[in-house]
């Protein structure tokens, strides 16, 4: 059960066909029920095309992804999307956001108001059911879409990059907030993010993804209770080795002038890592 994907491949045909972008190639996932998954990678390794794939918004070319032994082909309320745009509706307020899926299901007003009460105090915005979108921060936004995806109890949420927009600070706070959340609510997650600390800190396993094409590289298991402490020894040593496996690419990559990946941006320097410059220093720098 949970999410399989097997052999998916993705490729968009650009400039009236003359470029051919592979998006993502021969990708192999399983998630495991109520895992929460990371995907990691720089500007255009695919992590939204295969999140898309899994919302059925998109269609792989080939392979397949299936949820519970289901084959995903379009939309359905079991999945839950969450964006770095909150997508909220201004004129509602916030509980008449989080009951918006209820009203298309057609829940009665009372169930309605029984499961928002649960998922605006799930997100600690009870306060706030009465407020409307532009009165509230970003963090606080993000908490109502949130709740809004939980309140139609989704077997799985995939969020692209839901804290892209916040600032530093709020960012930690809702990488905890979410934690929290995810402690009490057992979602099977798939997250996709640029930062690596911010999928160290959520995932049960980091998946490292690079682009052109867009492919999985490797899969970290995490193995840290939560909540995780960002300083302590085991979470830097994770860190050094997702590092070292970008830093490794960028060697790999290092000849190529066409740099249209915007690599160069996302790279810690070169000793960040270590050094890593062969696959022989990296199985050194990291024994298993
Ligand atoms: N609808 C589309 N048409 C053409 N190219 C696309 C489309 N969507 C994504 N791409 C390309 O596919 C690659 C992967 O994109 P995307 O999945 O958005 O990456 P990421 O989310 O990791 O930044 C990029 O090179 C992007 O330009
Ligand atoms: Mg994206």
């Amino acid at each position: 059960m949970g999410i399989r994907i097997s052999n998916l491949s993705k490729t968009f045909l650009i400039n009236n066909g003359e470029k051919r972008i592979d998006a993502l190639l021969n990708i192999h996932l399983e998630v495991e029920d109520q895992e929460f998954i990371c995907l990691v990678g720089p500007s255009g390794c695919g992590k939204s095309t295969l999140l898309k794939i899994l919302a059925g918004l998109e269609a792989a070319d080939e392979g397949l992804a299936t949820l519970d032994e289901e084959i995903i082909s379009k939309p359905d309320p079991d999945r839950g999307m969450i964006f770095q745009e909150y997508a909220l509706f201004p004129w509602r307020t916030v509980r008449k956001n989080v009951e918006f899926g209820l009203e298309i299901k057609g829940y009665r007003p009372e169930q309605r108001l029984r499961i928002s009460q649960k998922y605006l105090a799930l997100v600690g915005l009870l306060g706030f059911a009465d407020a409307y979108p532009h009165q509230l921060s970003g963090g606080m936004k993000q908490r109502v879409a949130i709740a809004r995806s939980l309140s139609l109890d989704p077997k799985i949420l995939l969020m692209d990059e839901p804290f892209g927009a916040l600032d530093a600070f709020s960012r930690l706070r809702m990488q905890e907030e979410i934690t929290r959340i995810w402690n009490e609510e057992h979602r099977t997650v798939v997250f996709v993010t640029h930062d690596i600390d911010e999928a160290i800190f959520l995932g049960d396993r980091v998946v490292v993804m690079t682009p052109q094409p867009g492919r999985i590289k490797s899969i970290i298991p995490i193995g840290l209770g939560r909540p995780r402490n960002r300083n302590s020894h085991d979470f830097l040593r994770i860190r050094d080795r997702v590092y070292a496996e970008f830093a490794l690419y960028n060697t790999d990559a290092g000849e190529s002038t066409d740099d249209e990946t915007g690599w160069g941006e996302h790279l810690p320097a070169a000793g960040v890592a270590g050094a890593v410059t062969t696959v022989a220093d990296l199985n050194s720098y990291w024994p298993e």
